[in-house]
């Protein structure tokens, strides 16, 4: 039971009309309060327990207080073993939609649990009923409930390759992935292999490979229902560095190396929202690009100076091989014009600068300013609001590029100490050509103590933000919008 500060008193005489006096009395001791909770047995409730949930004043509740809510609801059902759970919709400004998907999504997203290596895993998964009641609007609050359902699973879906130990998660392993969830899903997948990358001359994906012993994949995936409102598709890059050393540059262990299996969950991002599409049949053609490898100190690796040249024609000095995200990112970006996308989003695990500026709960967005810049980054803004994976604007301002400029080839692939987000976007934006937005998650990808409804290590981010955008951007357009 979501309780707003000021209405709880109101709310729960109500409920005890019909369940009994218990809950009149728990009202005495419970303020509504943000994160408050107070458990209670009424006496003739069919509900063996009643959690209050406190969610603040009610005038601010938004989706991401109903999550955090729903969060302590998944704990307290953990504890108890609770099969069946169910929600009263409160009774606020928002949206018996938006509710309901903020609900659901809250308790699964804290409900889950990464067991696969784990002996004595509890067996006990989470609620497997959900239900949800209300006065009005129930079956508008079931609509997104279901919607918050095929959501969470698909962060789950990201959570789950991210989290997948490095030794099991080479190039092609995580293509095979992506092929079953291709399948499972909806959505087509075609895997490039090591010869097809060669042939269409991915110089940086190779360069980035040369220390590895396994080869790179680059794979593509497609999503295009008959009744798609665009014609040329939205293209979705996903940066797939399945463990990242650093290479010759090599990483120290502690607080850095330490997280490298993370580095793919650009991919993971991309996967999960091609999952949720898919699911929700969104009318919109999408088409993803996942370039990866892992990146390592081998034999035959890469090394600083090395002069390689781009799938784009493109030749790049590469001065630190740790900046390696960007030449994979890069290669995939060139080759996806051949679609002819209408927008282009990239979604990588690519600066510690990132986490510097905007802390592990905020990502950074850049674009270029092609036309609509301004609009673009206001709608991914608002979908980071709304989806709960915020993100903010970094500029672009054309002098960035200075930092890049190469003595002996067309561009170095790192800039200086300053701005090193904006140098790694700028980087990135002479491999594209049409509206493109980039989203470095480096900070939020991954996280080592649990924060509301996240449990600590993946955290899926991108999925929820991906998938609102897109629902939004396939709303018929609007006119001036
Ligand atoms: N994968 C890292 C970025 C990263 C850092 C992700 C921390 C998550 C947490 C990326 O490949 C990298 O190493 N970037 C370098 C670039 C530098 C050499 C220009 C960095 O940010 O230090
Ligand atoms: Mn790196
Ligand atoms: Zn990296």
């Amino acid at each position: 039971v979501p309780l707003p500060k000021d209405q709880s008193a109101a709310t729960l005489s109500t409920l005890s009309s019909q369940l009994g006096d218990t809950l009149r009395r728990a009202a005495d001791d419970f303020d509504g309060q943000m994160d408050k909770t107070l458990l209670v047995y009424p006496d003739k409730a069919r509900a063996r327990r009643f959690l209050l949930v406190g969610v603040g004043e009610a005038g601010k509740v938004d989706a991401d207080t109903l999550r955090r809510a729903a969060a302590h609801a998944a704990d307290v059902a953990r504890q108890f073993k609770a099969a069946t759970v169910a929600f009263t919709l409160p009774d606020l400004s928002l949206d018996a939609d938006t509710s309901g998907q903020a609900l659901v999504e809250g308790f699964m997203l804290a409900s889950y649990r990464f067991t696969r290596y784990k002996s004595d895993a509890d067996p006990y998964t989470g609620a497997e009923r959900l239900v949800l009641h209300s006065d009005k609007q129930e079956r508008v609050g079931r609509r997104g409930a279901e919607r918050g359902r095929i959501i969470a699973e698909a962060v789950g879906t990201a959570r789950d390759l991210v989290n997948r130990s490095p030794n099991e998660k080479s190039a092609t392993q995580l293509a095979r992935e992506i092929e079953k969830l291709g399948k499972k899903h909806g959505f087509e997948v075609a895997v490039w292999d090591k010869a097809m990358i060669e042939e269409e001359k991915m110089g940086g994906l190779l360069a980035v490979n040369m220390g590895s012993m396994e080869p790179p994949t680059f794979t593509i995936l497609e999503y295009h229902p008959e009744n798609a409102v665009n014609e040329r598709p939205v293209a979705l890059v996903g940066k797939g560095i399945t463990f990242d050393t650093g290479g010759l540059s090599l990483k120290p262990t502690p607080d850095s190396m330490d997280h490298m299996k993370a580095d793919m969950s650009g991919a993971a991002a991309v996967v999960g929202t091609f999952e949720a599409i898919a699911r929700l049949e969104l009318p919109l053609y999408v088409i993803g690009f996942i370039p990866a490898t892992d990146n390592r100190p081998g034999e035959n690796a890469y090394v600083p100076g090395d002069v390689i040249k781009m799938h784009s024609g493109k030749t790049v000095e590469v001065l630190n091989t740790d900046a390696e995200g960007r030449l994979i990112l890069a290669d995939a970006l060139s080759y996806s014009k051949t679609y002819n996308p209408e927008l282009t989003i990239d979604i990588a695990t690519l600066t510690g600068a990132q986490v510097i500026a905007l802390g592990s709960e905020v990502a950074a967005v850049m674009t270029n300013e092609t036309d609509g810049a301004d609009e673009r980054l206001e709608a991914i803004e608002r979908a980071g609001r709304r989806s709960g994976d915020l993100v903010h604007r970094l500029p672009m301002f054309p002098h960035y590029a200075k930092q890049l400029d190469s003595d002996v080839a067309d561009m170095k692939n790192i800039g200086g100490r300053e701005g090193g987000s904006i140098t790694a976007g700028k980087f990135l934006e002479h491999f594209v050509s049409g509206p493109w937005m980039h989203v470095d998650i480096a900070g939020p990808a991954f996280i080592q103590k649990a924060k509301p409804y996240r449990p600590a290590g993946g955290t899926g981010f991108g999925v929820r933000l991906l998938v609102e955008f897109l629902r939004d951007y396939a709303q018929p357009k609007k006119k001036g919008k």
